[in-house]
């Protein structure tokens, strides 16, 4: 597997699209720990513990200005994103200094019964990662390749958690390669929650997606849209979707409600759309 040397997460922590994507995963977390009964989170894709918003790198790419920044001074006070807001200690008036990364929000939603494991392919990242987080539970970090993560450690011995799945999607193939893991993965861990992402990027490629989600024949997936340019912006990013497996109850409507807020303030003069919707029944049709 070649290494993915290009992408760096630090340009686009806080923008919307890690926005969207924090704010079902911290959802799902939370609805976990609804029981007492330990849980184990694995992210396959991990990234770093924290991102640096005054780095040179987040400055010259703005997407944490345009995103975390304009949410907070928009949207603080609003009760559809109380927990998330929390989460990364936003502070009304206040500019957020540093933008935890998904191993941050995993680990700091873990008690002392549960487990997470971070996969990161780049060294530098998952080494930042192992500094950075802190947790009531037990995390580890390893070094390595996600998709073999998958294989590797599921189903876990707890029998319940979450898997986030968030490549970078340098390579043409990465929709094919997350599709043969994640189907490969359900097939063992059927009752587990899972979240995947993937870019907007034009209409007909949104189709795409959905229909190949749709196709593996899996029951209980919602798919979760937010965009925020017009499809035809030429913007490389025009949205950010979600594919959720077997999503904890009010999911559906909590994500309808929160991206609303999100797309409220985030989205350049109205442009883009919110649209939360189930992609397969509870049930699948032999
Ligand atoms: C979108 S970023 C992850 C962001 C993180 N999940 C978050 O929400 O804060 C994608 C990460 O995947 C890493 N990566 C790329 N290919 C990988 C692979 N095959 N296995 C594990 N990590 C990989 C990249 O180095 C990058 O840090």
């Amino acid at each position: 597997m070649p290494i993915a040397m290009n992408y760096r997460h630090i340009y686009h922590a806080g923008n919307f699209a890690d926005i969207a994507k924090h704010v079902a995963l911290l959802y799902c977390l939370e609805a976990l720990k609804r029981k007492e009964s330990a849980f184990f989170a694995l992210d396959s894709h991990a990234g770093r513990g924290f991102y640096d918003l005054q780095a040179a790198e987040a400055a010259k790419s703005g997407e944490a200005e345009r995103g975390i920044q304009r949410l907070i001074e928009k949207s603080i006070g609003d009760a559809a994103l109380a927990g998330y807001f929390s989460a990364i200690r936003a502070r009304r008036g206040k500019r957020l200094a540093r933008y935890p990364g998904s191993p941050a929000l995993i680990a700091g939603s873990l008690r002392l019964q549960d487990r997470a494991l971070f996969v990161e392919l780049m060294p530098a990242e998952a080494r930042a990662s192992m500094r950075e987080i802190e947790s009531l539970g037990r995390v580890r970090t390893e070094i390595g390749d996600g998709y073999a993560a998958l294989k590797a450690f599921l189903p876990p011995d707890e029998r319940r958690g979450l898997v986030l799945i968030d490549p970078p999607y340098e390579s043409l193939d990465e929709l094919k390669t997350m599709l043969q893991a994640f189907a490969d993965a359900y097939r063992r861990w059927p009752s587990g929650t899972y979240l995947m992402w993937y870019p907007l990027r034009s209409a007909t490629q949104r189709s795409l997606v959905h229909a190949r989600f749709e196709a593996l024949r899996i029951p209980k997936m919602l798919y979760a849209d937010l965009a925020v340019h017009p499809d035809d912006a030429g913007v490389g990013l025009a949205g950010s979707g979600l594919i959720m497996v077997n999503p904890p109850y009010g999911a559906d409507d909590f994500l309808q409600r929160a991206y609303e807020v999100i797309h409220g303030a985030v989205a350049a003069a109205g442009a883009g759309y919110v649209e939360v919707a189930r992609l397969t029944p509870e049930l699948m049709a032999k």
